[in-house]
């Protein structure tokens, strides 16, 4: 996508294999700062405190984390060793597990002067195929907006939640991909932005980058969502995924239930957007997906632009009050109208799935 009119990934190799350049995504909305990550250990902190975040864009920076240890060494034991401290850094998005195991897969079995070189073109080829993938959801997509198009004619106004947008990933998005193919088609939409408590990525994050595409939206308070569907206002709700167990159930951030149970009540459509790599098949339900729990700060305390311009941040909470912060929720696949996929789209279902990725089902 384009960030002030160039042509940008969230995340890309140096030319000297030296390290990797992300879009700082603590900044946004209010600075644009890229960010420099030199050691695996940069690129694992990176990950922690959400620089990067998003389920695919988390598994592409692990991949280069991995890169970035070959470059110091790359015996066995120190690349299971940045492996396995890579996975433990954000437990629920699969994507993460996926793109370190395919790695050592991938240099394992190779020797080790071979491995460097094949290390940083393995994280090449996940973040290429990343971009493909959710080209293809975007495909996909359209096609639901453009029948929704079809029937009643004027805009069409789609609720998101989250970020699942192309900065969440390498490029373009999965449950926006779809919403930017509409528009690019020249198909009128605009899109509900929930803010997403407590880190608020719909409001800084996803109403960023749909300012820096041109796509008309409104940032809504995470608990409008309800009263909007049920005045009519929401022809369709696309959300992302952080991982999708092999029966349909969807974990992702925190709040998707509620809007799962909102638009079943209310007859709206809502459907994941999900490429492959996000799909558990190791997991029969949502029931065995682990949920993070990130710190009770997020939770009491918010980060903004002061009339100085400069960041700052304040205290919501009084003194002494405790605060939760589970950082997803799980949807019950019942309540997922389907799930948009680089393959197609499917019924939130074992079947539906196993029709889409065979080769994944004993
Ligand atoms: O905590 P985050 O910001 O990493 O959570 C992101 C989400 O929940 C997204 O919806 C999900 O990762 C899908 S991204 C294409």
């Amino acid at each position: 996508m384009h960030v002030h009119g160039t042509p940008t990934r969230t995340i890309w190799p140096l030319a000297d294999c030296s390290g990797v350049e992300i879009i700082d995504q603590t900044r946004l909305p209010h600075r644009y700062e890229l960010k420099r990550l030199a050691t695996w250990q940069e690129a694992a902190e990176a990950i922690g405190v959400m620089r990067v975040r998003g389920a695919p864009l988390i598994g592409a920076t692990a991949a280069y984390g991995l890169a970035l240890a070959a470059n110091a060494d790359t015996g066995d034991a120190a690349l299971h060793a940045v492996a396995a401290s890579l996975i433990e850094t954000r437990p629920t998005a699969v994507n993460l597990r996926w793109a370190v195991e395919r790695m050592l897969a991938k240099l394992l079995p190779l020797a080790p002067t071979q491995r460097r070189d094949a290390a940083w073109a393995e994280a090449a080829a996940i973040c290429d195929e990343d971009v493909a993938q959710n080209q293809a959801i975007g495909r996909h997509g359209l096609e639901l907006i453009r029948a929704i198009r079809q029937r009643k004619g004027g805009t069409v106004n789609v609720m998101t939640h989250c970020n699942a947008g192309w900065l969440a990933t390498v490029d373009w998005g999965t449950a926006i991909a779809p919403i930017y193919a509409a528009f690019d088609a020249g198909i009128a939409v605009d899109v509900w932005v929930s803010e997403t408590r407590p880190r608020n990525q719909g409001a800084a994050l996803t109403a960023w980058e749909l300012n820096q595409h041109g796509v008309p939206h409104t940032v809504i308070a995470d608990n409008a969502a309800g009263h909007l569907m049920q005045k009519g206002e929401v022809d369709l709700v696309i959300v992302g995924a952080d991982r999708v167990a092999a029966n349909g159930d969807v974990a992702n951030k925190i709040g998707t239930y509620l809007k799962a149970l909102a638009a079943h009540d209310n007859g709206v459509s809502f459907y994941v957007a999900v490429p492959g790599p996000t799909v558990d098949f190791r997991l029969a339900s949502g029931a065995g997906i682990p949920i993070e729990q990130r710190s009770a700060r997020e939770v009491t305390h918010i980060t903004g632009r002061d009339p100085d311009g400069e960041l700052a941040e304040v205290q919501l909470t009084p003194d002494g009050s405790p605060a939760a912060n589970p950082a997803f929720d799980v949807t019950p696949a019942r309540l997922v109208t389907g799930l948009i996929t680089e393959r197609g789209i499917c019924k939130a279902t074992k079947e539906g799935l196993a029709g889409l990725y065979p080769e994944q089902v004993k």
